[in-house]
Protein backbone atom coordinates (compact mmCIF):
# COMPACT_ATOMS: atom_id res chain seq x y z
CA UNK A 1 0.00 0.00 0.00
CA UNK A 2 2.67 2.21 1.09
CA UNK A 3 5.12 1.42 -2.16
CA UNK A 4 1.61 2.41 -4.24
CA UNK A 5 1.26 5.41 -2.43
CA UNK A 6 4.63 6.40 -2.77
CA UNK A 7 4.88 5.53 -6.72
CA UNK A 8 2.05 7.75 -7.01
CA UNK A 9 3.33 10.73 -5.25
CA UNK A 10 6.67 10.04 -8.29
CA UNK A 11 4.10 10.44 -10.59
CA UNK A 12 2.67 13.69 -9.71
CA UNK A 13 6.30 14.97 -8.38
CA UNK A 14 7.59 13.97 -12.29
CA UNK A 15 4.00 15.66 -13.83
CA UNK A 16 4.74 18.79 -11.48
CA UNK A 17 8.42 18.67 -13.34
CA UNK A 18 7.59 18.76 -17.07
CA UNK A 19 4.83 21.07 -16.31
CA UNK A 20 7.76 23.68 -14.68
CA UNK A 21 9.68 23.63 -17.80
CA UNK A 22 6.46 23.76 -20.02
CA UNK A 23 5.35 26.76 -17.97
CA UNK A 24 8.81 28.25 -17.90
CA UNK A 25 8.28 28.55 -21.59
CA UNK A 26 6.23 32.18 -21.58
CA UNK A 27 6.85 35.42 -19.28
CA UNK A 28 3.28 34.54 -18.33
CA UNK A 29 3.15 31.53 -16.63
CA UNK A 30 6.96 31.69 -15.59
CA UNK A 31 6.01 32.41 -11.71
CA UNK A 32 3.77 29.17 -12.46
CA UNK A 33 6.74 27.16 -13.30
CA UNK A 34 8.59 27.77 -10.63
CA UNK A 35 5.99 27.02 -7.95
CA UNK A 36 5.08 23.77 -10.15
CA UNK A 37 8.99 22.67 -9.92
CA UNK A 38 8.83 23.35 -5.81
CA UNK A 39 5.55 21.36 -5.56
CA UNK A 40 7.56 18.45 -7.30
CA UNK A 41 10.28 18.49 -5.31
CA UNK A 42 8.49 19.05 -2.05
CA UNK A 43 6.38 16.13 -2.74
CA UNK A 44 9.46 14.14 -3.98
CA UNK A 45 11.29 15.09 -1.11
CA UNK A 46 8.38 14.14 1.30
CA UNK A 47 7.65 10.20 -0.81
CA UNK A 48 11.24 9.17 -0.24
CA UNK A 49 11.66 10.52 3.71
CA UNK A 50 7.98 7.93 4.13
CA UNK A 51 9.74 5.39 2.51
CA UNK A 52 10.24 2.15 5.27
CA UNK A 53 13.89 1.42 4.10
CA UNK A 54 14.49 5.12 5.91
CA UNK A 55 15.01 4.24 9.29
CA UNK A 56 17.72 7.37 10.23
CA UNK A 57 15.47 10.50 10.38
CA UNK A 58 17.84 12.38 12.10
CA UNK A 59 20.41 12.55 8.76
CA UNK A 60 17.22 13.21 6.83
CA UNK A 61 16.76 16.44 8.84
CA UNK A 62 20.32 18.22 9.09
CA UNK A 63 20.60 16.81 5.26
CA UNK A 64 17.54 19.34 4.58
CA UNK A 65 19.33 21.63 7.23
CA UNK A 66 22.43 21.99 5.23
CA UNK A 67 20.14 22.21 1.95
CA UNK A 68 18.70 25.76 3.85
CA UNK A 69 21.92 26.66 5.28
CA UNK A 70 23.31 26.77 1.56
CA UNK A 71 20.40 27.83 -0.73
CA UNK A 72 19.38 30.51 1.24
CA UNK A 73 22.42 32.45 0.80
CA UNK A 74 22.53 31.36 -3.00
CA UNK A 75 19.24 32.46 -3.81
CA UNK A 76 20.47 36.40 -2.31
CA UNK A 77 22.62 36.58 -4.99
CA UNK A 78 22.70 39.18 -7.11
CA UNK A 79 20.76 39.05 -10.94
CA UNK A 80 24.54 39.43 -12.80
CA UNK A 81 26.01 36.42 -10.65
CA UNK A 82 23.59 33.81 -11.50
CA UNK A 83 25.53 31.97 -13.94
CA UNK A 84 27.84 31.35 -11.14
CA UNK A 85 25.64 30.65 -8.51
CA UNK A 86 23.93 27.87 -11.30
CA UNK A 87 27.46 26.43 -11.74
CA UNK A 88 27.54 25.74 -7.70
CA UNK A 89 23.95 24.48 -7.71
CA UNK A 90 25.30 22.01 -10.86
CA UNK A 91 28.69 21.22 -8.23
CA UNK A 92 26.68 20.66 -5.26
CA UNK A 93 24.11 18.03 -7.56
CA UNK A 94 27.59 16.59 -9.02
CA UNK A 95 28.77 15.78 -5.92
CA UNK A 96 25.56 14.61 -4.54
CA UNK A 97 25.35 12.01 -7.43
CA UNK A 98 28.55 11.07 -6.85
CA UNK A 99 29.13 10.70 -3.05
CA UNK A 100 25.46 8.44 -3.88
CA UNK A 101 27.30 6.43 -6.08
CA UNK A 102 30.62 5.65 -3.73
CA UNK A 103 28.15 4.95 -1.29
CA UNK A 104 25.99 2.06 -3.07
CA UNK A 105 29.07 0.73 -4.23
CA UNK A 106 30.82 0.25 -0.88
CA UNK A 107 27.51 -0.43 0.71
CA UNK A 108 26.80 -3.22 -1.59
CA UNK A 109 30.21 -4.39 -1.19
CA UNK A 110 30.51 -4.88 2.36
CA UNK A 111 26.79 -6.89 1.47
CA UNK A 112 28.94 -9.78 -0.38
CA UNK A 113 28.64 -7.57 -3.97
CA UNK A 114 25.60 -10.17 -5.31
CA UNK A 115 23.56 -7.39 -6.24
CA UNK A 116 26.32 -5.54 -8.02
CA UNK A 117 25.05 -6.83 -11.62
CA UNK A 118 27.20 -5.73 -14.68
CA UNK A 119 24.55 -3.33 -15.87
CA UNK A 120 24.33 -1.86 -12.12
CA UNK A 121 28.09 -1.19 -12.16
CA UNK A 122 28.14 0.48 -15.85
CA UNK A 123 25.32 2.69 -14.60
CA UNK A 124 26.89 2.97 -10.82
CA UNK A 125 30.48 4.02 -13.10
CA UNK A 126 28.67 6.95 -15.28
CA UNK A 127 26.91 7.94 -12.18
CA UNK A 128 30.31 8.46 -10.47
CA UNK A 129 31.96 9.63 -13.48
CA UNK A 130 29.65 12.42 -14.18
CA UNK A 131 28.95 13.25 -10.77
CA UNK A 132 32.42 14.06 -9.95
CA UNK A 133 33.04 15.63 -13.18
CA UNK A 134 30.43 17.84 -12.98
CA UNK A 135 31.36 18.56 -9.41
CA UNK A 136 34.80 19.88 -10.18
CA UNK A 137 34.08 21.17 -13.85
CA UNK A 138 30.80 23.21 -12.42
CA UNK A 139 33.39 24.49 -9.76
CA UNK A 140 36.11 25.69 -11.83
CA UNK A 141 33.40 27.27 -13.76
CA UNK A 142 32.01 29.08 -11.06
CA UNK A 143 35.56 30.35 -9.99
CA UNK A 144 36.04 31.71 -13.94
CA UNK A 145 33.31 33.49 -13.87
CA UNK A 146 33.59 35.10 -10.37
CA UNK A 147 36.88 36.02 -11.58
CA UNK A 148 38.16 33.87 -8.50
CA UNK A 149 42.43 35.16 -8.06
CA UNK A 150 43.63 31.17 -8.25
CA UNK A 151 41.47 30.13 -10.97
CA UNK A 152 42.90 31.30 -14.78
CA UNK A 153 40.81 33.36 -16.55
CA UNK A 154 41.59 33.14 -19.88
CA UNK A 155 42.02 29.10 -21.66
CA UNK A 156 45.12 27.22 -20.57
CA UNK A 157 46.47 25.41 -23.07
CA UNK A 158 49.31 23.47 -23.04
CA UNK A 159 51.12 20.39 -26.32
CA UNK A 160 49.19 17.90 -26.30
CA UNK A 161 46.00 19.25 -24.43
CA UNK A 162 43.65 16.94 -26.57
CA UNK A 163 45.72 13.61 -26.61
CA UNK A 164 46.32 14.02 -22.99
CA UNK A 165 42.61 14.19 -21.63
CA UNK A 166 41.62 10.96 -24.93
CA UNK A 167 44.65 9.32 -23.15
CA UNK A 168 43.41 9.45 -19.57
CA UNK A 169 39.21 8.67 -20.76
CA UNK A 170 40.72 6.07 -22.38
CA UNK A 171 42.56 4.88 -19.09
CA UNK A 172 39.23 5.68 -17.39
CA UNK A 173 36.82 3.66 -19.56
CA UNK A 174 39.24 0.73 -19.32
CA UNK A 175 39.35 0.62 -15.56
CA UNK A 176 35.28 1.08 -15.85
CA UNK A 177 35.28 -2.03 -18.41
CA UNK A 178 37.35 -4.26 -16.37
CA UNK A 179 35.00 -3.09 -12.85
CA UNK A 180 31.85 -3.76 -14.84
CA UNK A 181 32.95 -7.28 -16.36
CA UNK A 182 33.59 -8.59 -12.46
CA UNK A 183 32.07 -6.08 -10.37
CA UNK A 184 32.28 -7.39 -7.01
CA UNK A 185 36.10 -8.62 -7.14
CA UNK A 186 38.22 -7.57 -4.24
CA UNK A 187 40.64 -5.36 -6.61
CA UNK A 188 37.67 -3.14 -7.49
CA UNK A 189 38.01 -1.31 -4.08
CA UNK A 190 41.92 -0.28 -5.57
CA UNK A 191 40.01 0.95 -8.89
CA UNK A 192 37.16 2.47 -8.01
CA UNK A 193 38.90 5.23 -5.77
CA UNK A 194 41.14 5.55 -8.85
CA UNK A 195 38.10 5.92 -11.16
CA UNK A 196 36.99 8.65 -8.82
CA UNK A 197 40.35 10.71 -8.94
CA UNK A 198 40.32 11.09 -12.40
CA UNK A 199 36.90 11.89 -12.79
CA UNK A 200 37.69 14.69 -10.42
CA UNK A 201 40.87 15.19 -12.74
CA UNK A 202 38.77 15.12 -15.70
CA UNK A 203 36.50 17.95 -14.77
CA UNK A 204 39.26 20.31 -13.87
CA UNK A 205 41.13 19.54 -17.40
CA UNK A 206 37.85 20.02 -19.45
CA UNK A 207 37.35 23.59 -18.09
CA UNK A 208 40.94 25.01 -18.25
CA UNK A 209 41.38 24.94 -22.22
CA UNK A 210 37.96 27.26 -22.29
CA UNK A 211 37.65 30.96 -22.14
CA UNK A 212 35.61 33.16 -20.07
CA UNK A 213 33.11 34.22 -22.64
CA UNK A 214 32.16 30.52 -23.58
CA UNK A 215 31.69 29.70 -19.56
CA UNK A 216 27.93 30.42 -20.03
CA UNK A 217 27.33 27.18 -22.63
CA UNK A 218 29.82 25.19 -20.50
CA UNK A 219 27.63 25.36 -17.60
CA UNK A 220 24.63 24.35 -19.68
CA UNK A 221 26.47 21.32 -20.57
CA UNK A 222 27.33 20.93 -17.66
CA UNK A 223 24.08 20.95 -16.11
CA UNK A 224 23.22 18.15 -18.89
CA UNK A 225 26.15 16.27 -17.40
CA UNK A 226 24.73 16.51 -13.75
CA UNK A 227 20.90 15.30 -15.24
CA UNK A 228 22.92 12.60 -16.83
CA UNK A 229 24.49 11.28 -13.46
CA UNK A 230 21.34 11.93 -11.73
CA UNK A 231 19.59 8.97 -14.10
CA UNK A 232 22.68 6.76 -13.92
CA UNK A 233 22.02 7.15 -10.07
CA UNK A 234 18.07 6.30 -10.79
CA UNK A 235 19.09 3.21 -12.84
CA UNK A 236 21.40 2.06 -9.62
CA UNK A 237 18.66 2.90 -6.71
CA UNK A 238 15.79 1.82 -9.13
CA UNK A 239 14.02 5.08 -8.92
CA UNK A 240 11.85 6.12 -11.47
CA UNK A 241 11.55 9.42 -10.48
CA UNK A 242 15.77 10.02 -10.58
CA UNK A 243 15.19 8.25 -13.64
CA UNK A 244 12.80 11.17 -14.86
CA UNK A 245 14.20 14.28 -13.15
CA UNK A 246 17.48 13.27 -14.97
CA UNK A 247 16.23 13.35 -17.66
CA UNK A 248 14.55 16.33 -17.97
CA UNK A 249 17.76 18.22 -16.77
CA UNK A 250 19.97 16.61 -19.14
CA UNK A 251 18.06 17.37 -22.00
CA UNK A 252 17.09 20.43 -21.16
CA UNK A 253 20.78 21.55 -20.16
CA UNK A 254 21.73 19.75 -24.18
CA UNK A 255 19.20 22.16 -25.40
CA UNK A 256 20.24 25.14 -23.69
CA UNK A 257 23.92 24.81 -24.86
CA UNK A 258 22.99 24.18 -28.82
CA UNK A 259 20.65 27.66 -28.29
CA UNK A 260 23.50 29.34 -26.89
CA UNK A 261 25.94 28.38 -29.20
CA UNK A 262 23.22 28.83 -32.47
CA UNK A 263 22.88 32.35 -31.27
CA UNK A 264 26.55 32.88 -31.01
CA UNK A 265 27.28 31.03 -33.79
CA UNK A 266 29.42 28.83 -32.13
CA UNK A 267 30.03 24.97 -32.90
CA UNK A 268 29.82 22.70 -29.66
CA UNK A 269 32.92 20.98 -30.73
CA UNK A 270 34.16 24.83 -30.67
CA UNK A 271 32.78 25.45 -27.35
CA UNK A 272 34.63 22.56 -25.74
CA UNK A 273 37.80 22.63 -27.69
CA UNK A 274 38.59 26.28 -28.77
CA UNK A 275 40.62 28.84 -26.52
CA UNK A 276 38.23 31.37 -27.54
CA UNK A 277 39.24 34.25 -24.59
CA UNK A 278 43.45 34.09 -26.07
CA UNK A 279 42.03 35.76 -29.60
CA UNK A 280 40.43 38.79 -27.41
CA UNK A 281 43.28 39.47 -25.61
CA UNK A 282 45.23 39.74 -28.57
CA UNK A 283 42.63 42.02 -30.16
CA UNK A 284 41.78 44.27 -27.16
CA UNK A 285 45.01 46.22 -27.63
CA UNK A 286 44.05 48.11 -30.60
CA UNK A 287 44.57 51.17 -31.98
CA UNK A 288 42.94 54.58 -30.53
CA UNK A 289 39.92 55.88 -32.52
CA UNK A 290 37.48 58.87 -32.15
CA UNK A 291 34.55 59.07 -30.67
CA UNK A 292 32.14 61.62 -30.60
CA UNK A 293 29.87 62.46 -27.42
CA UNK A 294 26.49 64.01 -26.78
CA UNK A 295 25.17 65.25 -23.96
CA UNK A 296 21.72 64.10 -22.38
CA UNK A 297 20.30 67.71 -23.44
CA UNK A 298 20.81 66.70 -27.12
CA UNK A 299 19.54 63.44 -26.96
CA UNK A 300 16.44 63.80 -25.55
CA UNK A 301 15.90 66.56 -28.11
CA UNK A 302 17.06 63.71 -30.80
CA UNK A 303 14.95 61.40 -28.84
CA UNK A 304 11.59 63.48 -28.72
CA UNK A 305 11.52 64.09 -32.52
CA UNK A 306 11.66 60.33 -32.99
CA UNK A 307 8.65 58.03 -34.46
CA UNK A 308 10.39 54.69 -33.47
CA UNK A 309 12.81 54.13 -30.63
CA UNK A 310 14.22 51.16 -30.60
CA UNK A 311 15.96 50.50 -27.10
CA UNK A 312 19.25 48.00 -26.87
CA UNK A 313 19.96 46.31 -23.59
CA UNK A 314 22.66 44.61 -23.07
CA UNK A 315 25.00 43.34 -19.72
CA UNK A 316 25.86 46.81 -19.03
CA UNK A 317 21.92 47.50 -18.14
CA UNK A 318 22.13 44.74 -15.75
CA UNK A 319 25.35 45.93 -14.17
CA UNK A 320 24.05 49.45 -13.26
CA UNK A 321 20.62 48.29 -12.49
CA UNK A 322 19.50 50.42 -15.09
CA UNK A 323 15.83 48.48 -15.57
CA UNK A 324 13.64 51.10 -13.69
CA UNK A 325 15.17 54.48 -14.93
CA UNK A 326 14.95 52.62 -18.44
CA UNK A 327 10.57 51.84 -17.58
CA UNK A 328 10.43 55.68 -17.17
CA UNK A 329 11.85 56.56 -20.36
CA UNK A 330 10.01 54.47 -22.13
CA UNK A 331 7.03 56.07 -19.99
CA UNK A 332 8.21 59.75 -21.54
CA UNK A 333 8.48 58.73 -24.68
CA UNK A 334 4.91 56.39 -24.80
CA UNK A 335 3.41 59.63 -23.57
CA UNK A 336 4.49 61.61 -26.75
CA UNK A 337 3.47 58.91 -29.01
CA UNK A 338 6.49 57.61 -30.05
CA UNK A 339 6.67 53.76 -30.93
CA UNK A 340 8.98 52.24 -28.34
CA UNK A 341 10.73 48.73 -29.00
CA UNK A 342 13.22 46.74 -26.84
CA UNK A 343 15.67 44.54 -29.34
CA UNK A 344 16.05 41.32 -27.51
CA UNK A 345 19.78 39.43 -28.83
CA UNK A 346 19.46 35.87 -27.62
CA UNK A 347 22.76 36.37 -25.27
CA UNK A 348 22.70 39.50 -23.98
CA UNK A 349 24.05 39.50 -20.72
CA UNK A 350 25.13 36.50 -19.11
CA UNK A 351 22.80 33.89 -18.73
CA UNK A 352 19.54 33.08 -21.50
CA UNK A 353 16.57 35.44 -21.06
CA UNK A 354 18.72 37.70 -18.80
CA UNK A 355 17.58 41.11 -20.09
CA UNK A 356 13.79 39.68 -20.56
CA UNK A 357 13.88 39.21 -16.58
CA UNK A 358 15.26 42.71 -16.16
CA UNK A 359 12.37 44.24 -18.09
CA UNK A 360 9.53 42.37 -16.98
CA UNK A 361 11.32 43.51 -13.17
CA UNK A 362 10.66 46.95 -14.26
CA UNK A 363 6.76 45.90 -15.57
CA UNK A 364 7.79 46.85 -19.13
CA UNK A 365 5.01 45.05 -21.26
CA UNK A 366 5.97 42.33 -22.97
CA UNK A 367 4.10 42.84 -25.99
CA UNK A 368 7.26 45.46 -26.37
CA UNK A 369 10.09 43.15 -26.43
CA UNK A 370 10.65 42.20 -29.69
CA UNK A 371 13.40 39.01 -30.77
CA UNK A 372 16.56 39.70 -32.76
CA UNK A 373 15.70 38.15 -35.91
CA UNK A 374 12.02 40.27 -35.74
CA UNK A 375 13.75 43.81 -35.10
CA UNK A 376 16.43 44.19 -37.00
CA UNK A 377 13.80 44.63 -40.04
CA UNK A 378 12.43 47.58 -38.52
CA UNK A 379 16.05 48.89 -37.79
CA UNK A 380 16.51 51.17 -41.15
CA UNK A 381 13.45 52.81 -40.04
CA UNK A 382 14.55 53.52 -37.10
CA UNK A 383 15.03 56.85 -35.86
CA UNK A 384 17.08 55.98 -32.64
CA UNK A 385 18.62 53.17 -31.66
CA UNK A 386 19.59 53.07 -28.15
CA UNK A 387 21.83 51.04 -26.77
CA UNK A 388 22.06 50.94 -23.12
CA UNK A 389 25.07 48.92 -21.59
CA UNK A 390 25.32 46.41 -24.59
CA UNK A 391 28.52 45.92 -26.51
CA UNK A 392 29.43 42.65 -28.39
CA UNK A 393 25.54 41.97 -29.61
CA UNK A 394 25.47 44.94 -31.87
CA UNK A 395 28.95 45.10 -33.30
CA UNK A 396 28.86 45.16 -36.68
CA UNK A 397 32.57 43.56 -36.74
CA UNK A 398 30.37 40.23 -36.15
CA UNK A 399 28.92 40.45 -39.98
CA UNK A 400 32.71 41.37 -41.72
CA UNK A 401 35.81 40.52 -40.12
CA UNK A 402 36.10 37.10 -40.58
CA UNK A 403 39.33 37.31 -38.06
CA UNK A 404 37.05 38.05 -35.44
CA UNK A 405 36.32 35.81 -32.56
CA UNK A 406 32.83 37.09 -32.98
CA UNK A 407 32.38 36.43 -36.41
CA UNK A 408 28.93 35.03 -37.54
CA UNK A 409 27.82 35.76 -34.71
CA UNK A 410 23.81 37.48 -35.05
CA UNK A 411 23.76 40.79 -33.89
CA UNK A 412 21.29 43.66 -33.22
CA UNK A 413 21.72 45.79 -36.32
CA UNK A 414 21.99 49.33 -34.32
CA UNK A 415 24.47 50.65 -37.06
CA UNK A 416 21.26 50.61 -39.51
CA UNK A 417 19.37 53.21 -38.21
CA UNK A 418 19.14 56.90 -38.64
CA UNK A 419 20.82 57.90 -34.97
CA UNK A 420 22.52 55.53 -32.71
CA UNK A 421 23.44 56.84 -28.98
CA UNK A 422 25.41 54.52 -26.73
CA UNK A 423 25.43 54.83 -22.83
CA UNK A 424 28.62 53.23 -21.41
CA UNK A 425 31.30 53.99 -18.75
CA UNK A 426 34.48 54.10 -20.71
CA UNK A 427 36.42 52.88 -23.89
CA UNK A 428 36.88 49.56 -22.61
CA UNK A 429 35.87 46.28 -24.67
CA UNK A 430 32.60 44.57 -24.30
CA UNK A 431 32.65 40.37 -22.83
CA UNK A 432 35.26 39.93 -25.91
CA UNK A 433 37.47 42.19 -25.49
CA UNK A 434 37.20 43.54 -28.90
CA UNK A 435 36.71 47.08 -30.32
CA UNK A 436 33.10 47.88 -31.96
CA UNK A 437 33.58 49.69 -35.00
CA UNK A 438 29.75 50.82 -34.07
CA UNK A 439 30.66 53.47 -31.46
CA UNK A 440 33.23 55.21 -34.34
CA UNK A 441 30.73 55.01 -37.17
CA UNK A 442 29.15 57.88 -38.68
CA UNK A 443 25.51 58.29 -36.99
CA UNK A 444 26.86 56.93 -33.11
CA UNK A 445 26.97 59.54 -30.35
CA UNK A 446 28.22 58.01 -27.28
CA UNK A 447 26.74 58.82 -23.98
CA UNK A 448 29.36 58.30 -21.47
CA UNK A 449 27.98 57.19 -18.03
CA UNK A 450 26.93 54.81 -15.90
CA UNK A 451 23.52 53.40 -17.51
CA UNK A 452 21.19 54.00 -14.74
CA UNK A 453 22.71 58.03 -14.23
CA UNK A 454 22.50 58.60 -17.98
CA UNK A 455 18.73 57.28 -18.33
CA UNK A 456 18.05 59.25 -15.42
CA UNK A 457 19.60 62.50 -16.93
CA UNK A 458 17.60 61.45 -20.37
CA UNK A 459 14.20 61.19 -18.29
CA UNK A 460 15.17 64.46 -16.60
CA UNK A 461 15.45 66.37 -19.79
CA UNK A 462 11.89 64.67 -21.18
CA UNK A 463 10.52 65.71 -17.94
CA UNK A 464 11.67 69.58 -18.56
CA UNK A 465 10.85 69.61 -21.57
CA UNK A 466 7.36 68.41 -21.41
CA UNK A 467 6.80 71.15 -18.74
CA UNK A 468 8.35 73.79 -20.98
CA UNK A 469 6.18 73.03 -23.65
P1 LIG B 1 29.09 42.94 -23.28
O1 LIG B 1 29.65 42.67 -24.62
O2 LIG B 1 29.62 42.19 -22.13
O3 LIG B 1 29.22 44.50 -23.02
C1 LIG B 1 28.67 45.09 -21.90
C2 LIG B 1 29.00 46.56 -21.93
O4 LIG B 1 28.33 47.17 -20.85
C3 LIG B 1 30.47 46.83 -21.77
O5 LIG B 1 31.00 47.36 -22.96
C4 LIG B 1 30.57 47.82 -20.61
O6 LIG B 1 31.35 48.95 -21.01
C5 LIG B 1 29.11 48.25 -20.40
N1 LIG B 1 28.81 48.46 -18.99
C6 LIG B 1 29.16 47.72 -17.93
N2 LIG B 1 28.69 48.25 -16.80
C7 LIG B 1 28.00 49.36 -17.15
C8 LIG B 1 27.29 50.35 -16.42
N3 LIG B 1 27.19 50.32 -15.09
N4 LIG B 1 26.71 51.37 -17.10
C9 LIG B 1 26.82 51.42 -18.47
N5 LIG B 1 27.49 50.53 -19.18
C10 LIG B 1 28.07 49.50 -18.54
O7 LIG B 1 27.51 42.72 -23.23
P2 LIG B 1 26.47 42.25 -24.32
O8 LIG B 1 26.50 43.16 -25.50
O9 LIG B 1 25.20 42.10 -23.56
O10 LIG B 1 27.01 40.85 -24.81
C11 LIG B 1 27.00 39.68 -24.00
C12 LIG B 1 28.29 38.91 -24.16
O11 LIG B 1 28.27 37.79 -23.27
C13 LIG B 1 28.46 38.36 -25.57
O12 LIG B 1 29.82 38.31 -25.92
C14 LIG B 1 27.92 36.95 -25.41
O13 LIG B 1 28.40 36.04 -26.38
C15 LIG B 1 28.48 36.61 -24.03
N6 LIG B 1 27.73 35.47 -23.52
C16 LIG B 1 26.44 35.62 -23.15
C17 LIG B 1 25.73 34.51 -22.79
C18 LIG B 1 24.29 34.65 -22.45
S1 LIG B 1 23.43 33.31 -22.38
N7 LIG B 1 23.74 35.81 -22.26
C19 LIG B 1 26.31 33.26 -22.76
C20 LIG B 1 27.66 33.16 -23.13
C21 LIG B 1 28.34 34.28 -23.51
P3 LIG B 1 32.06 49.87 -19.89
O14 LIG B 1 32.88 48.95 -19.06
O15 LIG B 1 32.83 50.83 -20.68
O16 LIG B 1 30.95 50.51 -19.12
Amino acid sequence: MLYGVSQFAYLVASACFIFALHWMNTPATARKGVYAGVAGTAIAIGATWAAPTVIHHLWIILAIAAGFVVGVPLSRVPLTAVPQRTALSHAFGGLAAGLVGTAEYYLQLSEGGETLTAFRMVALIAEVLLGYLTFTGSLMAAGKLQEVKWVPQRPVTYPLQNVINLVLFGITVALAAALAVHPASSWGTVIFPVIILLSLLFGVLLIIPIGGADMPTVIAILNSYAGLSAVAMGFVLDNKLLITAGALDGSSGLILAIIMCKAMNRSFTNVLFGAFGQVTQAKATGEQKVYKSETAEGAAQVLEQSSLVVIIPGYGMAVAQAQHKVRELYDQLKKRGITVKFAIHPVAGRMPGHMNVLLAEADIPYTDLVEMDDINHDMPQCDVALVVGANDVVNPAARTEKASPIYGMPIIDADKARTCFAIKRSKNPGFAGIDNELYFADRTWMLFGDAKAVIGDLVKELAAGSGRH
